[in-house]
């Protein structure tokens, strides 16, 4: 693996330990996966930040890294709210962790912003090499920009932020970039709700593992295109998808996809997703991944004249929630609560609850897993019908 001076001054220590060992840990990724070199990455977004994920094992190797980040980086979501957590029912123990962990990396320079959606934070654009870490996120910056990013790690992306480099491998490369395989969706209803698509993903994934979808016969809006990547991250290994005419580089590069597997898809099998079994829900989540700010105010125009009888949480990024507080405004009039920096999977927050309705894909695959309850799908109608019912 060819390193240019500069790296290879910092593997020498000659910017401190921390930086040494954090290009030690690049170069064996490298080494493993045949990097050829490493190259200058223009963002990072790192992982493994919530204190019921990493415990206190991660807090101490955190606390014992000094180095400040090369790059703009910003985290994944972490276990409360930062500024609600004792409205949330977050424990004064649990909330101290995190802070602690919230401090050891903002001393290392990466800003308290805690979103799987730093996309809508003007840190990104077509062509982009970076090193993020949540699928979602991995998944959107890849497919609906065009950026270019392997699906990292939390210590690989926090030591690539600290250097500012990354090995050249898999996905960074444009001939890596190609479908292969191809999933022909038949009868795509024409629904303007996010939550067929995330169930579209959700039975996808599977299907693909880890190759790069082509899908055909489906006109996706960005939050759809949102709904989908993140639903097959979560129950594939999908980092890359391209959807025929619709996303960037299917666009730019004129695919030929003849030679390919075909996979039909037929709509009846998308809506199988939907469970319609009478159950008894005991709260509503939105927002995996966190809500852009159409959603936000979709959900707001939802919610107009009624009020929550079930907990109703949305999850969304600070820097969204800050620049559309009249609609939070109007949301949080129902009942429903409206949370910066965490999520319905990484918080101990929703762990109380037996059974939540999402209208997620991702979160459907996750919470029965990481919460501990059952959770089944709906259109965002369904879920704010359940939830003021
Ligand atoms: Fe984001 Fe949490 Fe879902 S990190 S994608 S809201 S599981």
């Amino acid at each position: 693996m060819f390193l240019d001076t500069d790296d290879e001054k910092v593997l020498a220590g000659e910017f401190g330990e921390t930086r040494q060992r954090m290009m030690e840990l690049l170069v064996a990724l490298g080494k493993v996966f045949g990097a050829e070199k490493m190259i200058p990455i223009s963002s990072a977004q790192v992982s493994g930040a919530s204190y019921k994920t990493i415990g206190d094992w991660g807090l101490e190797w955190l606390q014992g890294l000094d180095a400040r980040v090369s790059v703009p980086a910003v985290l994944n979501p972490v276990g409360m709210a930062r500024d609600r957590w004792q409205e949330m029912g977050i424990s004064s123990e649990f909330a101290d962790k995190q802070n602690q962990i919230l401090s050891a990396f903002q001393r290392l320079g990466v800003k308290l912003e805690c979103t799987c959606t730093p996309y809508y934070l003007n840190m990104v654009q077509y062509g982009d090499h970076l090193a993020w870490s949540e699928s979602s996120a991995v998944s959107y910056a890849n497919s609906v920009i065009g950026a270019r990013t392997n699906r990292e790690g939390g210590p690989g992306a926090l030591a690539a932020a600290l250097v500012g480099k990354t090995p050249y491998y898999g996905l960074h490369i444009v001939a890596n970039r190609r479908p292969e395989v191809v999933i022909q969706v038949s009868d795509a209803p024409k629904t303007q709700d996010t939550a067929w698509f995330g169930a579209l993903g959700h039975l996808v994934g599977p299907l693909v593992g880890t190759r790069i979808p082509f899908f055909t016969g489906i006109r996706p809006s960005r939050d759809q295109l949102k709904a989908l990547g993140a639903g097959m991250a979560a129950t594939g290994a999908v980092a890359l998808y391209h959807v025929d005419g619709i996303t960037p580089e299917a666009r730019v590069f004129h695919f030929d996809t003849t030679a390919l597997e075909a996979i039909p898809v037929e709509p009846a099998a998308v809506d199988a997703v939907f469970s319609n079994q009478e159950v008894e829900v005991d709260a509503v989540a939105v927002g995996c991944p966190h809500c852009s700010p159409d959603e936000l105010n979709r959900i707001a125009g939802l919610l107009t004249g009624k009020h929550t009888k079930k907990p109703f949480y949305v999850f969304a990024a600070k820097g969204v929630i800050t620049a559309e507080q009249e609609t939070v405004a109007r949301i949080e009039k129902s009942g429903a609560r409206v949370y910066a920096d965490t999520c319905m999977v990484v918080s101990p927050a929703l762990e109380r609850y037996n059974h939540l309705m999402v209208n997620s894909g991702k979160a459907l695959a996750y919470v029965p897993n990481l919460c501990g309850g059952a959770a089944h799908l709906g259109t965002l109608e369904e879920c704010v019908a359940e939830a003021t019912r």
